[in-house]
């Protein structure tokens, strides 16, 4: 099934870096609505909870670390095929292999402070949406 919604957060290393409104606007430029927003903090432990599913992973630890060291912007995205478009938009992992033009590529450093997240499933894009955001807080 085609899905027409994803979830993103712009990560620490962009929040700090400035990047948050050249972000916001490439994702609009690109035809994405914003559909919830929400600037916080993750604590270690929702970090943690959120990448549970790389719990074994060697990287982890960092990863929560990194995503519990600064304030994110979460979003709930609409746009026809949502996921695979805003997964093109994002590029790889690795902004060294992220193709030009791509958001981690433009905006990241590393593998890990790799600017933003993006839903890899229509599944997850559910369950990552509902992590952060309520009902009535889903325009
Ligand atoms: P992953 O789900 O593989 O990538 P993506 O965010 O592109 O879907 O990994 C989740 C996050 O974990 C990734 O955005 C950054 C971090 N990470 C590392 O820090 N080191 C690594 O080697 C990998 C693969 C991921």
């Amino acid at each position: 099934m085609i899905s027409n919604k994803t979830f993103t957060m712009i990560k620490p290393d962009a929040v700090k870096a400035g990047h948050l409104g050249a972000i916001l606007h490439d994702i609009i430029q690109a035809g994405f609505k914003v559909t919830a927003l929400k600037f916080t903090r993750l604590s270690p432990e929702l970090a943690g909870k959120f990448y549970d599913i790389h719990r074994e992973r060697p990287f982890y630890q960092d990863l929560v670390t990194f995503m519990s060291s600064g304030p994110i912007l979460a979003a709930i995205l609409e746009k026809d095929n949502a996921v695979e478009d805003f997964r093109k938009l994002i590029g790889a992992t690795d902004p060294q292999k992220a193709e030009e033009g791509t958001i981690r590529r433009k905006y990241a450093a590393s593998i890990q402070e790799n600017a933003v997240h993006g839903s890899d499933s229509n599944e997850n894009g559910q369950i990552e949406g509902s992590f952060f955001f309520s009902e009535f807080e889903k325009v």
